[in-house]
């Protein structure tokens, strides 16, 4: 979604803002722009629909050596992607960049109207607020804090003006704002990843909170203007995470890299020899683990698929446990009992997604213990929740979510083994899914250096078609939902996943020339079973693609057979599989693999 980059320093801030955005395009955006200051006041702006690249074109063509500036990636809400629309914004001597939504921007834009307004968007609204409290008396630092009064929504803002040129103000609420510390000079990005290379110090504003930053100084502030102590923080700084490193894509630079970004997941966290497993940083006592009556995990899209999937790994290692699975912008409007004694794992990639942060909000003050499921360090859920297992899956820069499903789903199996050991429960599915945790990464490098070239042969055969159905059964139905997810994200192919034996009482309908299907069949889960509905599917003359590890005589279009030695995980491992052929259709007709169009990597408006 949007992104923010300030400067303010020595050197050229042209240059530092638009490599700043570069490192954000994965978050996606459909047009940019930024705004320097010299010390005197004098101002370049420079606004394009579309590319970053294209703003490296226009500023590379011009001698800009100021040196404060604020700039901007936006991803749609209010009014279409065009110049107009793209920030900064601009009324009076002053420019904003916003990230967020003003809910009650029509009621303000009524009231300001000595504004002429030139664009669509909220932003511009919360611009002109600020500038209608901007008068001789009132500070750029009074007018932002006086007009945020007045906003009801959500923001992260980045303020300049040529009256006070030698300062950035910025407050956050509800979209994540961090500030990188230098010598001399400061810089300030909705994410961590624009700070990479640059600065491995800094502060992290909460919600509410507010920053003064000039060259010298960084203060932070509440929205009533007293002063508060920023905490300075020590941030990875690992350039070479969000680099393609020879890779085409940074999807198929995440897919390869699963096996060690999964070793990352496990390191220090499983005794494969003991067959146990021991985390750090839950918060939760041996007592609360052997209290816990009820499990509820919530997220949104893949997060979402990890937790189902984990759900039936949990189910088996807590036998009286209850284990729900919820969609997060679901959960939060449909009335359900949380039992006592609850445990909430709020799963999610950025740390960042409104809607399971809304939900962590609303479960923490209904009593229950939440625990973070969280790859992006340092980000708001990982913040507010009161224990956690970081995924520790890397950045991840493509849209499109691989590497932290396979981190997501194994973090929770961990979690769920801990808790079994803990009440001594499941104790020979313990040691069995262990060993299979601790054998994962390797079966995945298996399965990537033997079985991509093949994938991609049949993933050719079928980028043709405009219409999918993923089936599974057991565990390989959350599969099939987010093989199906993965598919229609980067290739749009209409794809759906259902549970195979659900097919019959309906999607069986769709079944002729337009679809193909891709089945999961896994040895010693339901296999015959659904060797029984991947009939039921060929008999109607479908186009089935079949993924299995089994040696069972099959009848499909196409098989992937793959060896491996995994028994109760092979699904985390087969989804690995349905990634390289989503990634090899995508591919194949030429979409923009990671940036999906419309889409955006952290969603942080609900
Ligand atoms: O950052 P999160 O894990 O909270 O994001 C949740 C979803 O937005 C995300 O998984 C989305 O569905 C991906 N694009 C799927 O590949």
């Amino acid at each position: 979604m949007c992104g923010i980059v300030g400067y303010i320093g020595k050197k050229p801030a042209n240059k530092i803002l638009v490599d700043g955005l570069k490192r954000l395009e994965y978050r996606g955006y459909d047009s940019a722009g930024i705004v320097t200051l010299d010390e005197n006041g004098e101002v370049k702006i420079n606004k394009v629909k579309g590319k970053v690249a294209q703003l490296d074109d226009e500023i590379a063509e011009q001698a800009d050596k100021n040196s404060i500036g604020i700039g901007h990636t936006r991803w749609a809400t209010h009014g279409e992607p065009s110049v107009a629309n793209a920030h900064p914004h601009k009324a009076g001597e002053i420019f904003l960049v916003h990230n967020g939504i003003i809910e009650n921007y029509k009621e303000l834009k009524a009231e300001l109207a000595d504004h002429k307004f030139v664009s669509d968007t909220d932003t511009e609204v919360l611009a002109a607020l600020i500038n209608s409290f901007y008068d001789e008396k009132t500070s750029l630092f009074d007018a932002v804090r006086l007009a945020l009064k007045k906003v009801v929504g959500t923001f992260g803002i980045a303020v300049v003006s040529t009256r006070e040129p030698n300062e950035i103000i910025t407050a956050r609420l509800g979209s994540p704002l961090i500030i990188g510390l230098g010598d001399n000079e400061n810089i300030l990005a909705s994410d961590a990843s624009a700070l990479f290379g640059l600065t491995d110090k800094a502060i992290y504003l909460n919600d509410g909170e507010m920053a003064k930053i000039t060259r010298e100084d960084v203060k932070i502030y509440d929205l009533n203007g007293s002063e508060i102590v920023g905490k300075i923080e020590k941030i990875d700084t690992n350039l070479a995470a969000i680099q393609k490193n020879g890779y085409a894509h940074f999807l198929l630079k995440e897919i390869m890299e699963q096996p060690e970004t999964l070793n990352a997941t496990l390191r220090g966290r499983i005794d494969a020899m003991k067959k146990t497993v021991k985390l750090g940083g839950l918060n939760l006592s041996e007592k609360d683990l052997k209290n816990v009556q009820h499990v509820v995990i919530v997220g949104c899209g893949t997060a979402y698929y990890a937790g189902l999937l984990a759900s039936y790994y949990l189910a088996e290692l807590l036998p009286d446990v209850t284990i729900e699975v919820v969609v997060a912008s679901e959960f939060r409007y449909k009335k359900s009992f949380l039992p006592k004694n609850s445990v909430a794992l709020i799963v999610s990639q950025s740390g960042e997604t409104a809607d399971t942060l809304a939900c962590l909000r609303e479960i923490k003050s209904r009593g229950a213990k939440t625990i973070g499921v969280v790859n992006a360090v340092g980000s708001t859920i990982a913040r507010e929740v009161d224990g956690g297992i970081y995924v520790h899956a890397g950045p991840e820069i493509s849209v499109a979510s691989t590497k932290a499903f396979t981190s997501q789903v194994s973090a929770m199996i961990m979690l769920g083994v801990s808790m079994a050991q803990t009440r001594e429960t499941a104790e020979d599915f313990v040691e069995k899914i262990v060993a299979e945790l601790a054998i994962l990464p390797d079966e995945i490098k298996k399965l990537l250096n033997k079985y991509v070239a093949e994938i991609e042969k049949i993933a050719t055969k079928y980028a043709k078609y405009e219409h999918a159905i993923y089936m599974g059964r057991d565990t390989a139905f959350p599969t099939a939902l987010e093989g199906a997810l993965k598919l229609k994200e980067i290739s749009y192919i209409d794809a759906n996943g259902y549970a195979a034996g659900e097919l019959k009482h309906g999607p069986l309908a769709l079944v002729d020339d337009r679809f193909f299907e891709v089945v999961m069949l896994l040895e010693g889960n339901l296999l015959d079973k659904t060797i029984s509905n991947l009939s039921e599917v060929n008999a109607r003359g479908g186009h089935v693609f079949a993924i299995t590890n089994s040696d069972k005589e099959i009848t499909a279009e196409s098989i992937l057979r793959v060896k491996t030695d995994l028994k109760i995980l092979t699904p985390i491992l087969l989804n690995v599989a349905q990634q390289v052929f989503a990634y090899y259709i995508a591919v194949a007709r030429e979409n923009d693999v990671d940036q999906p169009r419309n889409l955006a990597k952290s969603v942080t408006v609900e």
